[in-house]
């Protein structure tokens, strides 16, 4: 039986990369064997966030995912903050890790460049370490992730096999999530289509976002990037040499369940392309901003999906958590009291 772990940040504006690249799978494999799903607040407290901004995103995020389609009844959907085991495994994994391999992850390089390592947050460092605790709770198989976060999965997979090598058989070592053919969609900037879309660095015009009016999307579309060729095959999928007229054949293919260098064939003008590309984006997104307006009149009752979601996930991670502390030799609580 396959257990799937994954997490997702809880940010603002959610884009068409993060709904194409990750959510939609989500939704797809939610029935796949047993799933939990997570909004990864704590995640969030590694860079500066404002509270009430934070607090509001955490439930917008969590709305956002049941709008795309997530059953509460099908998988577990719940806040990483509700199940406190997540922060007591980490401790635990962060003197299993070692000051080496944390400086060695690539994202906490990039991140603590910006603002200078000296001033970086110590959570930032340690990051990884929650991430693992997260996956290991649950004794997750299977974690679906994207490519930035490959190095982390790895290093849970260490982390998982010294603990288990150390101190006895706790976790599960997960899969490497290797997305399978046609997955995976890495969706670029539409103003600089070599660089992946997304919040941080890129322009407003390079990413179209989850909740954009459909003219603002068919504006950005039409205004994307594209190159000089013209021609009979001038539309063609190929990443390295056209990779604006890629990610467009990219997204058209994804929003219309279609391979991307097939969906090519059907075009010969950029304009016919942009305007293909932009209906079906809008067609797409159409029934998630119908269900997310509703959803989110009745914050109260996306609330109770989560409290339910961390009622079923805290007793699996109570479980190993316990176990794990036993085996690292931390005096069960109560013994003391047993005469
Ligand atoms: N670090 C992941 C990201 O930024 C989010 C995340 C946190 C996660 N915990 C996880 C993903 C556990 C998969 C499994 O995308």
């Amino acid at each position: 039986m396959t257990r799937v772990f994954s997490g997702i940040q809880p940010t603002g504006g959610v884009h068409l990369g993060n709904y194409l690249g990750a959510v939609r799978y989500w939704v797809e494999d939610q029935r796949d064997g047993e799933t939990f799903y997570c909004v990864v607040d704590l995640h969030a407290l590694t860079v500066p966030r404002d509270p009430a901004e934070l607090c509001r995103q955490t439930r917008g995020m969590a709305t956002l995912l049941l709008a795309a389609g997530l059953d509460p009844e099908a998988c577990n959907l719940f806040v990483q903050s509700h199940v406190p085991e997540h922060t007591g495994l980490a401790w635990l994994l962060e003197c299993t890790a070692s000051m080496g391999e944390l400086a060695r992850m690539t994202q906490f390089k990039d991140k603590a460049a910006k603002g200078g390592e000296e001033a970086a947050r110590v959570g930032l460092f340690t990051y990884p370490t929650l991430m693992a605790a997260d996956i290991l709770l649950y004794q997750a198989t299977h974690v679906p992730v994207g490519e930035d976060q490959r190095q982390h999965l790895e290093l849970t997979r260490d982390l998982a096999g010294r603990f288990n090598h150390r101190y006895g058989e706790v976790f599960t070592v997960p899969e490497p999530a290797i997305p399978p053919a046609g997955r995976g969609a890495r969706i670029m900037d539409l103003q600089e289509p070599t660089r992946k879309m997304s919040k941080s660095g890129g322009s407003d015009q390079g990413m179209i976002g989850l909740f954009d009016d459909p003219a603002v999307v068919e504006r950005k579309i039409s205004r994307a990037v594209t190159d000089a060729e013209s021609g009979p095959d001038a539309v063609r999928f190929d990443p390295d040499a056209k990779p604006g007229v890629s990610n467009l054949l990219q997204i058209l293919a994804a929003a219309t369940g279609a391979d991307p260098a097939e969906v090519a064939g059907a075009y010969r003008r950029y304009g016919d392309l942009k305007a293909a590309t932009a209906a079906a984006v809008v067609e797409m997104l159409r029934p998630l901003r119908a269900a997310y307006q509703d959803l989110e009149a009745d914050p109260a009752g996306v609330d109770r999906v989560l409290r339910r979601g961390a009622e079923r996930a805290g007793p699996v991670a109570a479980a190993t958590l316990a176990r794990a502390r036993e085996a690292i030799g931390l005096l069960p609580p109560g013994t003391a009291y047993q005469s």
